[in-house]
């Protein structure tokens, strides 16, 4: 099989070959047809160093087709398309073949392309966990309540805004800094949008609507912590997502009652929890949601074929911050 592995944070991955792996127990052999990058391959790519060794192959979500199956495996079988963020423990995408667990993959929905799917699991995986498992939000009876989406234009928002209109019925206040941006989260179904930055507050009371019930931070948690903890209503939560840098004050939700969460979408693949299937439950219903019109596809970049060039640039995007949904680039053989 054909790998792109980085040697170090600073030069671009280099074109190698692999022995193709066998798939045992739970994993699927997936041919890769297309996959799609996050700020997460720029952050493991930096934590590289001068020199390591082995080199380290990265990425985090794809689509393909599966060509072999460990002796566990029951889900899926030789020949099924599928989708998947897949483990950071383990190799990533940037290949033509990846073993992934079959807990943690869902089929891949069948009325968008390639590169279309592999921009959507570890977003979706990300958001859906956040909404439900961490915020703990329930459809049938937390309806018109209002969630804050800090940073949305870009991946994880861009379908947070999508699920928590669609499967949640919340009102969402999305925030972006630029015309752009702004129009991309009403296109993804947004209800008010706001400026992010120190606007923030002033710009959230302008709405003259009561306090987000949650809030979900897609960005610079330590300047944004004390502005939620302000904006939160009484009772509300909190979800992070992007690791702080300096101590997090939780003394001003004391008087609201009110809380803070994490979502990390690794913990149940890295961790091997015992609910990791919900991963696969996650998938098989984002997947079923695409086919079905209720959620739209979020990839708005197609850069080519990988190659060591194409990766580079995505990552230069990436480091950008300006990233407006998904970019996506197709497989090695293409
Ligand atoms: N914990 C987890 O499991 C998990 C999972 C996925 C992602 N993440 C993390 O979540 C973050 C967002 O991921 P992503 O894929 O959505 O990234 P992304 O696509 O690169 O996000 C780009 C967006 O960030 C916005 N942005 C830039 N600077 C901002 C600021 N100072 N304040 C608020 N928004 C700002 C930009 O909006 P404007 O152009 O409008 O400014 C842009 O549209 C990343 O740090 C990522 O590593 C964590």
């Amino acid at each position: 099989m054909q790998a792109f592995a980085f040697y170090n944070a600073q030069h671009p991955p280099k074109a190698i070959e692999l022995p193709t792996p066998i798939p045992q127990g739970y994993d699927l052999l997936v041919a890769i047809e297309a996959i799609a990058v996050n700020p997460v391959d720029t952050k493991v790519r930096a934590n590289l160093g001068e020199q390591h060794n082995p080199p380290r192959i990265i990425g985090w979500d794809a689509c393909g087709t599966v060509v072999a199956v460990g002796s566990e495996c029951q889900q899926f079988k030789a020949g099924d398309r599928v989708f998947y963020a897949g483990d950071i423990s383990r190799p990533g995408c940037y290949a033509s073949h990846q073993l992934v667990d079959e807990r943690i993959v869902g089929p891949a929905p069948r009325s968008l392309s390639a590169e279309q799917s592999a921009a959507i699991p570890l977003t979706a995986i990300t958001a859906w966990e956040a909404l439900f498992s961490r915020l703990k939000i329930h459809p049938e009876t937390d309806q018109g309540k209002r969630l804050l989406i800090i940073g949305a234009a870009g991946g994880v928002g861009s379908i947070a805004i999508q699920i928590a209109k669609v499967m949640a019925g919340l009102e969402v206040i999305a925030t972006a800094s630029r015309p752009e941006s702004e129009a991309w989260c009403r296109q993804m179904g947004a209800d008010h949008v706001i400026r992010h930055g120190d606007h923030l507050i002033n710009d959230y009371q302008q709405l003259r609507i009561a306090a987000p019930d949650y809030i979900l931070c897609l960005n610079e948690t330590d300047h944004y912590f004390a502005m939620m903890c302000e904006l939160i209503a009484p009772q509300g939560l909190i979800c992070l997502t992007v690791t702080n840098h300096q101590p997090l004050m939780l003394e001003p939700l004391k008087n609201k009652s009110a809380g803070v969460v994490w979502e990390f979408m690794f913990t149940r693949p890295m961790m091997n929890t015992e609910d990791i299937a919900a991963q696969q439950d996650i998938l098989t219903q984002v997947s079923t949601a695409l086919d079905q019109g209720q959620l739209k596809p979020t990839m708005t970049t197609h850069l080519g074929a990988m190659s060591a060039d194409t990766l580079e640039r995505a990552h230069k995007q990436l480091l950008s911050g300006r990233t407006i949904g998904k970019i996506a680039l197709s497989s090695v053989s293409d």
